[in-house]
């Protein structure tokens, strides 16, 4: 195990010891996190979205990555979990906390495409990743994890991330790998399909 060399960032601790005084335990691991922020640090001056806040530890693992010409946008839809998050993030000039519902969020954006996305909700990763993949740059990693077992799991979890696992490595449009480490994720990179020519 390596956890024990990984230093956790100033914010993630802020906010994760607001989430276990409120016993929210939703938030990244710690692994997740080193991994958050070594891809945000590939990305300089990069557009960085995060899909569903909660306390804002992932966050802090982003920003700790990213540059100083780096932004990052972060999407929570529970009022206290944005306010909290804000409260946490407020040190740092490069981070906005949007209360509000991503599906929403996302269906109305209309500016410049994102050079990272880690979708950590239900709804964007299993059911409407077509609006993620929609504000992708050329480039782009798309991130999402909790893709291995998990005791909290439902019956009918258990073949809709089967089911992801499956349509996220044919999508024509990124080129991924599944990474059965941690909680299970899928980092992947976004490349224009080529199409053939006339
Ligand atoms: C797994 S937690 C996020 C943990 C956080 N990304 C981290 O790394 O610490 C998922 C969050 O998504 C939020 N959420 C769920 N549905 C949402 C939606 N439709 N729009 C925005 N946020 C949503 C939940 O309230 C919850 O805080």
């Amino acid at each position: 195990m390596t956890e024990h060399l990984i230093e956790v960032p100033p914010l993630s601790a802020k906010a994760q010891a607001i989430a276990d005084k409120g016993r929210w335990g939703l938030s990244s691991d710690r692994q997740t996190g080193a991994l958050l922020r070594t891809l945000a640090a590939s990305k300089p001056g990069g557009r960085i979205l995060e899909i569903g806040a909660g306390v804002g530890v992932g966050s802090g693992w982003l920003l700790a990555g990213m540059d100083s010409a780096a932004r990052l946008t972060t999407l929570e839809l529970f009022p206290g979990l944005a306010k909290a998050c804000a409260s946490v993030l407020a040190a740092d000039g490069r981070a906005e906390v949007v209360h509000t519902d991503a599906v929403d969020w996302l269906t109305a954006y209309a500016g410049p495409p994102f050079d990272l996305v880690f979708v950590d909700t239900t709804i964007l990763k299993f059911e409407r990743r077509d609006l993620v993949f929609a504000h992708l740059a050329d480039g782009a990693l798309f991130v999402a994890d909790d893709l291995l077992p998990q005791e909290k799991w439902t019956e009918a979890h258990y073949p809709r991330v089967e089911r992801f696992r499956e349509e996220i490595m044919a999508e024509p449009d990124l080129v991924p790998t599944l990474v059965d480490w941690a909680s299970g994720l899928v980092i992947a990179s976004h490349r224009k399909s080529e199409r053939p020519g006339p």
